[in-house]
C-alpha cells in the first residue's frame, strides 16, 4: 500500500500543494495563485483567480501540440449502421463552428444552453462549443420526457435550446421534437431559438420563428475563438434526482473539474495520451459527461461514443466487438450492463475468436457491483474488474482502486479505498464515526475535493440543505455502507427515496408527482424494489378517491403510460397496484422503507411507531406478488 497510501496521506495532510501539481497537468491563460479559497464555510473555491478555457484543453491544445491527426472521437452506431471518427484537428474545427453558430444566436459567456441529443457526435460539439464560449451547458438524457425536460427548462433559463429531432433505440426510433414542444408549452421560460439537428431516420417539423436547424445555423458561421474564464465560473449544469420532484441542479466548475478529470485518468483509470477509453454510458449522465466527454479529451485519449445497447444491438457480442475493433484499452459500464450480456450468453460464447488484447482494465460504476457480477466479468475477459463509487455530485470517483498509483488487490462487493482527496468517513445518527464492520451513512469532510459541486444552480441554500445541514462540516452522500478491518469500504445503498434502475438515477418522488396528478388517485406511494438484471424497479400503489370505481388493470395502463409520456420510459415502471390503504406512521408518514423491506423478502417488523398494523397486513401479500417481474 506504499504509493496509494503516500498519495493519500498527502492530499489530506497538504491538500494545496497536492492539487497545485495536479494542476500542472492543465494549461491556464492565468495560473493558479491561490489554490483553496476556504474563507466562506460551507462554501469553498478551487483555484480562485486563475483563468483557463476547458475546450482548449480538451482539444486545441492537443492540435498546437501537433496531435491534429490523432482520432480524437469514434462514433459506433449499430443501431444505425454509422461507424465515423473524427481527428482532434477535424472535432477542434467543427467545435469551433458550431460555437460561432450559437455566439451568432446571441448565446455569450454565462447563458445557459439546452441540450436534448442523442448519443451522436453533434452533442459532443454542442457541449464542448458551449464550452469555448463560456456558456453553461444541461444536457437533458434522451430517455427523459416532456415534464423533466420542462423542469429543466425552467430551472437552468436557456438562451438557445439544442435537439435532435430523433433518438434511436433498439429497433425503435425516439422522435425528439414533440416532447421538446410539449416541454415548451408547459414551461414558462422560452429560448429564444431552438436549434435541430435533422436526423435522417426521423426529421422532425421546425416550428415558424423558433427553431432553425443545424445546417442552417452553421451556414457562413466564423469559427469561434476559446473564451477565457474563470477556473470558478460555471461549465455545466447537470440535473439529477433527488427525494422530492424537483430535479437538483448540480453545477461543476472549469478549473476544479478539469485538474481532477485530467488526473483521475492518470491515477485511477491508468489511461494516458493515445489509450483507447470506452465508457458505455450515455452522455445524459455524470458518466457520459466526465467519461466519455471531458477526461478522455483532456488526456488526449481517443474516446468510443456507443450507440446502442449491451444487447439486442445486435447480440451480446456487442461489447465485445466494439471493445476489439476499436482496440479499446479501458472500458468503463454499468454492472447491469455486464448482467444483461450474462443473462443472454452465461457461458461467453459470443467472445470467441474477438482478440481483446488491447484491453487491459474494466471500470464498473453506476450502482453496487454485486460479487457475481463481479467475478463473471473478471473470469471472462481475464483484465482486473474496479469497482468505481461515486455519484452526479461529485463527477469523479469517491472510492475505487486507483490502477495509476498502485495495483492493490480488490475485494469482491468493495469498490477499495477512498480516493486520494475524499475524506470518506461512515457516521451513526450522532455524527460520530461507527467502528469498521458497522453500518452507518457515508459522509466526506469537507471541503470536497476539486471537481465536485460547489452549489446547486440558484439555490446555496438548497445546496446546503440538502448535503451540508445533516452533519456540520460533512457532505451527506445519500449512500450508506461501511469500512472492514482492512479500510475497503463497501457501499449498500441509497439512504433515501432515490432508486437506481439499469444504472439509472431516478426519484420515487417524481413518480408520486405524476401519479397523484391523475384524477381518480388520491394518495400513492412508489418504491424501489430489488431486481436481478436492472438492480432495482419501481413499483407503484394509489389509493382511490372515495367514490371512484376505476377497473384497476386500466387504471394501471393509464398510469404507467403517464409516467412514461411525462418522466420518459427511463423510469421503467409497470407496475401499479390499487391498494385500500397505505401503511403509515401515527404522525401520517408513509411506511416506504418497510414497505421495500417487505417487498425484496426481508423480515420486516412493523415500527413501533404504525398507526395501523392491519393495513401493513393487508398489503404484505400484494407487496410480495411477483406479477410483472
Ligand atoms: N432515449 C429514449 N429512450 C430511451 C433511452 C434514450 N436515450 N434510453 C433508454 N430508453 C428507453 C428504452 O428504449 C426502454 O424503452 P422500452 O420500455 O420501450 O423498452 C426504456 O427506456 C428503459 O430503458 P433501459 O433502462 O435502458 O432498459 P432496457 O430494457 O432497454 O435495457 C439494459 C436494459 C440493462 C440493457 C440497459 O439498461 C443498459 O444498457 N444499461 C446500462 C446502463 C448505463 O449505461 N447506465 C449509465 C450509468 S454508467
Ligand atoms: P448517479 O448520480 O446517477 O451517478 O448515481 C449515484 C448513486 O449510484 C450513488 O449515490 C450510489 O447510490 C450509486 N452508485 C454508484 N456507483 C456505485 C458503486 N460502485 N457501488 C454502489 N453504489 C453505487
Amino acid at each position: 500500500m506504499g504509493e496509494y497510501r503516500r498519495a493519500y496521506e498527502r492530499s489530506v495532510t497538504d491538500p494545496e500543494g497536492f492539487w497545485r501539481d495536479a494542476a500542472t497537468m492543465i494549461d491556464w491563460v492565468t495560473p493558479p495563485g491561490r489554490i483553496l479559497d476556504d474563507d466562506n464555510p460551507p462554501f469553498a473555491r478551487w483555484f480562485p483567480g486563475a483563468t483557463l478555457n476547458t475546450c482548449y484543453n480538451a482539444l486545441d491544445r492537443h492540435v498546437e501540440a501537433g496531435y491534429g491527426a490523432r482520432v480524437a472521437l469514434v462514433h459506433d452506431s449499430p443501431v444505425t449502421g454509422v461507424l465515423t471518427s473524427y481527428t482532434y484537428g477535424g472535432l477542434c474545427d467543427e467545435v469551433a463552428v458550431f460555437a460561432g453558430a450559437l455566439r451568432r444566436l446571441g448565446v455569450a459567456q454565462g447563458d445557459r444552453v439546452v441540450i436534448y441529443m442523442a448519443m451522436i457526435p453533434e452533442t459532443m460539439v454542442a457541449m464542448l462549443a458551449c464550452a469555448r464560449l463560456g456558456a453553461v451547458h444541461s444536457v437533458v438524457f434522451g430517455g427523459f420526457g416532456a415534464k423533466e425536460l420542462a423542469a429543466r427548462i425552467d430551472d437552468a433559463r436557456p438562451k438557445v435550446i439544442v435537439a435532435a429531432s430523433c433518438g434511436v433505440e433498439a429497433g425503435r426510433v425516439v422522435p425528439y421534437l414533440p416532447m421538446l414542444d410539449a416541454a415548451l408549452d408547459a414551461a414558462s421560460h422560452q429560448p429564444a431559438k431552438c436549434v435541430i439537428f435533422q436526423r435522417h431516420q426521423h426529421p422532425g417539423s421546425l416550428r415558424h420563428g423558433r427553431d432553425v436547424s443545424w445546417a442552417e445555423a452553421v451556414d457562413g458561421a466564423s469559427p469561434a475563438e476559446c473564451v477565457p474564464v474563470e477556473a470558478t465560473d460555471p461549465l455545466y449544469i447537470l440535473y439529477t434526482s433527488g427525494t422530492t420532484g424537483k430535479p437538483k441542479g448540480v453545477v461543476r466548475d472549469n478549473g476544479g473539474h478539469a485538474v481532477a478529470l485530467r488526473w483521475s485518468m492518470k491515477s485511477i483509470f491508468d489511461t494516458g495520451p493515445g489509450d483507447v477509453f470506452w465508457a458505455a454510458s450515455d452522455v445524459g449522465w455524470v458518466v457520459g459527461h466526465s467519461y466519455i466527454v471531458y477526461a478522455p479529451l483532456l488526456t488526449g485519449a481517443t474516446t468510443v461514443l456507443y450507440e446502442g445497447k449491451p444487447v439486442g444491438t445486435p447480440d451480446a457480442g456487442a461489447f465485445w466487438r466494439v471493445a476489439s475493433q476499436h482496440k479499446v484499452n479501458t472500458m468503463f459500464t454499468a454492472p447491469t450492463a455486464i448482467r444483461a450480456i450474462k443473462k443472454e450468453d452465461p457461458e461467453g460464447a459470443t467472445l470467441r475468436g474477438r482478440d481483446l488484447s488491447s484491453l487491459r482494465l474494466l471500470f464498473l460504476a453506476g450502482e453496487r457491483l454485486d460479487p457475481q457480477t463481479y467475478a463473471w466479468a473478471g473470469d471472462l475477459l481475464r483484465v482486473p474488474v474496479i469497482d468505481n463509487w461515486w455519484q452526479t455530485e461529485t463527477g469523479w470517483p469517491i472510492a475505487a482502486s486507483p490502477r495509476g498509483i498502485e495495483e492493490l488487490p480488490t475485494k469482491p462487493g468493495s469498490p477499495s479505498f477512498p480516493v486520494p482527496g475524499y475524506r470518506v468517513r461512515v457516521v451513526d445518527a450522532t455524527g460520530a464515526d461507527v467502528p469498521a464492520g458497522e453500518d452507518g451513512s457515508i459522509v466526506l469532510r469537507l471541503p470536497l475535493p476539486p471537481g465536485c459541486l460547489p452549489t446547486l444552480w440558484g439555490d446555496d441554500e438548497r445546496y446546503v440543505r440538502s448535503y451540508l445541514s445533516a452533519y456540520p462540516g460533512n457532505y451527506l452522500t445519500g449512500d450508506g455502507g461501511r469500512f472492514d478491518e482492512d479500510g475497503y469500504l463497501y457501499v449498500m445503498g441509497r439512504t433515501d427515496d432515490v432508486i437506481n434502475v439499469a444504472g439509472h438515477r431516478l426519484s420515487t418522488g417524481a413518480m408520486e408527482e405524476v401519479l397523484a396528478g391523475h384524477p381518480a388517485v388520491a394518495e400513492c406511494a412508489v418504491i424501489g424494489v430489488a431486481d436481478p438484471l436492472k438492480g432495482q424497479l419501481p413499483r407503484g400503489f394509489v389509493v382511490l378517491k372515495s367514490g371512484v370505481d376505476a377497473d384497476p388493470i386500466g387504471l394501471e395502463e393509464e398510469l404507467v403510460a403517464l409516467v412514461r409520456a411525462q418522466i420518459g420510459p427511463v423510469a421503467s415502471l409497470r407496475r401499479v397496484d390499487v391498494v385500500a390503504a397505505l401503511p403509515k406512521t401515527r404522525s401520517g408518514k408513509i411506511l416506504r422503507r418497510t414497505m421495500r423491506g417487505i417487498a425484496d423478502g426481508n423480515e420486516e417488523p412493523p415500527p413501533s411507531t404504525i398507526d395501523d398494523p392491519a393495513v401493513l397486513d393487508n398489503l404484505r401479500p400484494i407487496l410480495l406478488d411477483q406479477r410483472g417481474r
